[in-house]
């Protein structure tokens, strides 16, 4: 078992520190944010994810997880240092690679001799040698891992994986990095720097241009009159194509897919390549939020002007907190720029929230409302007491962007209801 040192915890920094610890190495896990490392130092996880904060506990207990500020502390004794800190979007599209910089100028001098730098944040082609000339260390190797756990399920997704990738420069440190991973049984992708990176990328890519593919595939069906579920349901049991990533909804969203699709399309335009196909993903999902608030606006009567439009979830998907590029949040802002007061509810989000007035409940949320939206496919949405909506309703009305409801069942209740890609 090694030691190990996680520079950063966030979703992916933090699940992957307590995930090592689990199997069995000694990690030092390092953030920046005080408030944050001071909670975790209690064994309080500072998101939402299922199993993560028992397994945070379950480190600190037997002693192989720990928690700080500072890096170089960190990574003192560390053979191996995972980088997990984050690439957000810069104004342009790149990703900003400002963190990366700032850390690994920061750690270099404290690095021990032969130990493996190893990044796990999802970086531009190139990096992996962009980290080497940072550190300034020729006794250390830098490695690229990308990792591919989702929000959601990402302490299993990281005990369990499809696959690891490791981009090494050499066959020797490549074995180092995969021993690390031993206790898990996935099949090992061994490459170089560029490739591994170019995987992430392109997997993050594939996804998103699939659910653009679906949700256009899911217009096209309410136009001729066929059931997406049906059309997915047959598609996905052909092995090339898959049953998986094929539910359609209100367009695709979160922290990696649109950052990461817009920052490949970017890498493409340097390198001369216009990546139509991608951009075109892009506009397609652009378009599927609007097509959403469309929906809503024609469903309430044909405008939403000074009226009340209820948005049941909030997050970008079900079982996480996270808001960042939520589909919900884009059609919020097309409805409320239409005149709309938007009234939402969601069971992770208590604070205030531009534009939005957070209520307690989801019956609360649509006193008053002429449409409800659903954005967020949340299990306990299924199982409300329609005819308690319907009362509080002033036009009885369901846009359901996740097809979560059955729709019959609403239907009894008196509402009009519309589904995506339903007949
Ligand atoms: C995504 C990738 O799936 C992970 O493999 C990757 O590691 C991660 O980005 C990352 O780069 O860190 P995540 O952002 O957690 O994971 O979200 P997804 O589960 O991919 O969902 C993205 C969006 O697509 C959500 O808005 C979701 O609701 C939507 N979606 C997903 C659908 O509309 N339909 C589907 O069938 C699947």
């Amino acid at each position: 078992m090694a030691q190990l040192a996680v520079i950063g915890a966030g979703y992916v920094g933090l699940t992957s520190a307590a995930c090592l610890a689990h199997l069995g190495h000694h990690v030092v896990c390092a953030d920046a944010a005080e408030e944050r490392v001071a909670g975790l130092l209690r064994g309080e996880s500072p998101i939402v994810e299922q199993g993560l904060g028992e397994l945070v506990k379950e480190g600190l207990r037997n002693g192989r997880l720990t928690f700080t500020t500072s890096n170089a502390d960190a990574v003192a004794k560390a053979e191996f240092v995972l980088l997990c800190v984050p690439t957000p979007q810069a104004d342009d599209g790149r990703a900003d690679m400002s963190f990366i910089r700032v850390v690994a100028a920061e750690i270099g001098p404290h690095l021990l001799s032969e130990s493996i730098v190893i990044t796990k944040s999802t970086v531009p082609v190139g990096s992996t040698r962009v980290v080497e000339q940072t550190l300034g260390r020729v006794d250390v190797s830098v490695v690229s891992n990308p990792e591919f756990l989702r929000e959601g399920s990402a302490v299993h997704d990281f005990l369990h994986p499809d696959r690891i990738v490791i981009g090494a420069d050499d066959e020797s440190t490549a074995v180092k990095v995969a021993a690390m991973f031993s206790r898990t049984s996935a099949p090992l992708v061994v490459t170089d720097p560029a490739s591994a990176e170019t995987i992430k990328y392109a997997s993050n890519a594939f996804l998103a241009t699939k659910l653009s593919f679906v949700n256009g595939m899911a217009a096209l069906c309410e136009a001729v009159g066929a059931d997406i579920r049906q059309v997915v349901l047959g598609m996905g049991f052909d092995r090339r194509i898959g049953s998986d990533f094929l539910r359609p909804g209100p367009g695709w969203g979160g922290s990696c897919l649109p950052k990461d699709v817009t920052a490949l399309v970017h890498t493409a335009e340097e390198v001369g390549y216009d990546f139509a196909l991608l951009r075109g993903a892009i506009r397609a999902n652009e378009e599927q939020y609007q097509r959403m608030a469309d929906k809503a606006v024609r469903m309430a009567g044909g405008s939403v002007d000074g009226r009340v439009v209820a948005i049941w979830g909030l997050t970008f998907k079900a079982r996480t907190d996270d808001l960042r590029h939520s589909p919900s949040l884009e059609i919020a802002t097309r409805l409320t720029t239409m005149g709309a007061r938007v009234r939402g509810y969601d069971p992770t989000v208590r604070g205030p929230l531009p534009g939005i007035e957070i209520c307690a409940d989801p019956y609360a949320a649509c006193e008053g409302a002429s449409v409800v939206v659903l954005g967020t496919e949340w299990d306990e949405l299924r199982w409300l007491d329609f005819a308690k909506v319907a009362e509080l309703m002033v036009v009885r009305a369901i846009v359901d962007c996740r097809n979560l409801l059955e729709p019959a069942a609403v239907r009894r209740h008196g509402f009009a209801y519309e589904g995506v890609g339903l007949v």
